[in-house]
This record gives structure tokens, sequence and C-alpha cells, in this order.
């Protein structure tokens, strides 16, 4: 059976020349069992008739912002909103991605992807031109940063005869994306929070001290828990990567920043995945202005980054932690010793030097926990972070269930 039996699929069209693959979209969500409720902007039905969806769908098409038929009926814009499960817009033009990034109210569609709380799913449509325009990219990068996942577009020949990146899925990969969603994950309903990439801590105007961390593991393993089914927010030092469909994301620059951005939302989390490589030290203090070249020596003052994985380990009730802990020799012993100092669940140790760990595609990790460790052999990172994720899973599982049957209780009064 497939995982959307029964979903409630709000599906909005809006006016490009994909709208026409709608109808096929419609035919397989309910072959599949959703119930779908086609909603569109006034340009789609310049492409494709509202009948046709009507037909396919078995509802009566929404168009119309102010349907008094409709809001007599129960069925008002609020109502519909709370109705959806899941809101997919395919296809979504450039003007409605615009008018999603400003968060604007100004059609049936637009109104309620603001008004639902379900997750929202956009695959793009456009000419390449259009799809590469910084406008463009300025509001899918807004978008993604709140959470709202982008399927494709597709690289390949467009309407337009041009060819790039702007084709919109098809509908049968656009229903394995919803489906994939709907499956039940190894983290379904738990809510993740990951530290990522590198920091940098300012020495002046223009300057500051960093690392070569690219951020790659950490987004991945946000990616990973996602897929698993978790809501996952990224706070993330300033890396070169698009944030991951569906993920939260909060960029920060310097330690206190990420430290900050993490303890706001540390007690709200069931599990704090730290792959950030924070500073481990800052400037006593930033220059005003530009320090310029002229005593032959100079001579920086650092002090100590608070530590953010530690200090969440401290809170009184914490979450499941991991943290990430790179070495260039002996590497179990180093891990073991870190997952005592820093008092977390687990740790996941990786060797670093040349060819392996910071700015490469691949990665290999010891996982250390409490009485036992596992070895996940090199992989590409992305493969590695499903089975970290998988790991993590398991391990957050088998704590919690104690505490679910009461044991825990029973020792602690022993
Ligand atoms: N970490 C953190 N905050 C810091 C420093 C580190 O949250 N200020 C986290 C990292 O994200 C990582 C883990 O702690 O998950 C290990 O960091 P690492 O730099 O390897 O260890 P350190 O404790 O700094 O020890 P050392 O540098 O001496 O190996």
């Amino acid at each position: 059976m497939s995982s959307l039996a029964n979903k409630r699929v709000l599906l909005g069209v809006s006016g490009g020349i994909a709208a026409y693959k709608a109808a096929e979209l419609v035919r397989l969500l309910r072959a599949a069992g959703a119930e779908v409720q086609v909603v569109m902007t006034r340009g789609a039905t310049r492409f494709i008739t509202p009948l046709t969806l009507q037909a396919l769908s078995g509802r009566p098409v929404r168009e119309a912002l102010f349907d008094e038929a409709a809001e007599a009926g129960g069925m008002d814009h609020i109502s519909l909103a709370r109705w959806a499960d899941v809101l997919l817009v395919a296809p979504a033009t450039a003007d409605l991605l615009a008018r999603l990034a400003q968060g604007r109210a100004d059609d049936l569609l637009t109104t309620l992807c603001l008004a639902s709380r379900a997750p929202l799913l956009l695959a793009p449509a456009m000419n390449v031109a259009m799809w590469d325009h910084p406008a463009t990219r300025a509001n899918v990068a807004l978008l993604e940063s709140r959470g709202v996942a982008l399927l494709g577009p597709a690289e390949g020949e467009l309407a337009c005869g041009e060819a790039g990146a702007g084709r919109m899925l098809e509908p049968a990969e656009l229903l394995a994306a919803l489906e994939g969603r709907f499956r039940r994950g190894s983290l379904d309903g738990c809510r993740v929070l990951v530290t990522a990439g590198p920091t940098r801590e300012p020495l002046d105007p223009v300057r500051y001290l960093g690392n070569r961390s690219s951020g790659r593991m950490g987004y991945a393993v946000a990616e990973a828990a996602a897929l698993a089914g978790a809501r996952v927010t990224l706070v993330s030092g300033p890396v070169a990567l698009a944030c991951p469909p569906g993920v939260e994301r909060v960029v920060v620059e310097t330690a206190a920043e990420m430290h900050a951005a993490v303890m706001a939302r540390a007690g709200d989390c069931d599990i704090f995945i730290a792959a950030a490589a924070v500073a481990d030290y800052r400037p006593q203090a930033a220059a005003a202005q530009k320090i310029k070249k002229s005593a032959p020596r100079l001579t920086l003052d650092l002090v100590r980054n608070p530590d953010i994985l530690a200090d969440v380990a401290r809170l009184p009730r914490p979450p499941f932690t991991v943290g990430f802990a790179a070495e260039t020799d002996d590497l179990e012993r180093h891990a073991r010793a870190k997952r005592m100092a820093k008092g977390v669940d687990m740790i996941a140790a990786n060797r670093v030097g040349p060819g392996l760990g910071f700015d490469t595609e691949d990665n290999e990790l010891l996982l250390i926990r409490e009485g036992g460790s596992e070895r996940l052999p090199r992989a590409p990172k992305t493969r590695l972070a499903r089975q970290l994720i998988e790991s993590i899973a398991a391990a957050w599982r088998a704590r919690r269930e104690p505490a679910a049957t009461g044991d825990d209780h029973a020792q602690g009064t022993a």
C-alpha cells in the first residue's frame, strides 16, 4: 500500500506550460489512494481547464479567493488550509516563488500556503534564464531557509526551445518524492538539532580566524535525519552548500553566535548532533579598524570559546547528544576520552590527515557509545550520514525505552 493512502494532498497549479502534467499527477495521486484538492492560479487556467482536473480529482477545483459558495459550504480558505496533510505546488512558476518568498496572500493558492502549517513542497518549472536569475536564486534560498522543500527542477530540453535547468520533474518522480515524505522513518516525530560548518572569529573588520570545514558531513547528517522523518534545524557556519530539502537553517558566523543559536533551541530537541568545526579560541577583542602592517611582529591574544556540545550535554534534561572527534592519531583512545570529558552519549570519530576528513567526499567513522563501538567503513559522506542516523536512532530509542516502561525510575529508587 502506498504511504499516500488516505493522505490529503492540496495540489497547487500555477500558470506555466508544465501545468498540463498536473493531470497525470492528479491521476497518480488518486491511484495511490490520496485525496486531492486542486487549487489553480488564474494563469494556470489558461494552460489546462479546471474541468479536466475536477474530473480526475473528483472534487471541484478551487481558484477564487472569495468563493461565496465554498465559504458558505464550510470549506473556507482557513478550513482548506487545515484540511491538507501536505501542500504541493506543481508547476511552481518564478512568479509564484517570488510571491511565496514575500509572504504574499493575493490569491487563493498563496493564501493557503501562508495559512497552512502542513509541509510545503514546490516543483519549479520555468525558462533556464529565469531559474538562474539572481532574483529567483534569492527567493529559492529564502524559501529553503524556511523549510520549504524544492523538488527539482530537472535539466533538459525546455518548452521554450532552450536547454538547461528548469524542467518540472515528471509526475512519477513527484509522486515518489511525496511518498517518501509519508513513509515512516526511524526518526518519525523526532526533533533533531545539528551544527555544521566552520566558525569565523573576527580579527578586524576584514579578517577572521577560520578553518577548512566544508560543512558537507553536517549537511549530509541533517538531510539524512530529515529523510528519516525528523524535524530538523541546522545551525550552520558560513559554507557554500544549499540548505537540504525540508530542513530549517539558521546561519551564524562566530562560535558565540552558534552557541547562542543552539542553546536557544537545545531544550526543545530530542537529539543534538554537533558536526561543526567550532573554533576553540577567538581573538580577545576584534580590532575596530583594519590592522595595519606597521609593526614587525603581531601577537594575537586568544581566549577560549564556549564548548557548545559540552554545554548541551550539561543541561538538566539534555537531548541525546552526539559529537564528532577529528583525530590524527590513536583514534579510539582519544575518542573515548572525549566522550567522557564532554559527557556525551555518542562520539563519531574520524581520522583526519591526507585524503581523509575535511574537504573530501568520503569519510569513515568509529562510533563510540557507552558499552560499545561500531565501525562505519569508508563511504561517500551522504551514505555514511544515513548509516550514522540509523545508529543514532537505534541508540536514542534504546535510551528512551527504559524510561517509557518506568525502568529508570525503578533504578533510581533501588
Ligand atoms: N565542539 C563544540 N564546541 C566547541 C568545540 C567543539 O560543540 N567549542 C564540538 C564539535 O562540534 C565536535 C566535538 O565538539 O562535535 C569535538 O570537537 P574537537 O574540536 O574535535 O574537540 P575538542 O574538544 O576541541 O578537543 P581537541 O581540539 O583538543 O581535540
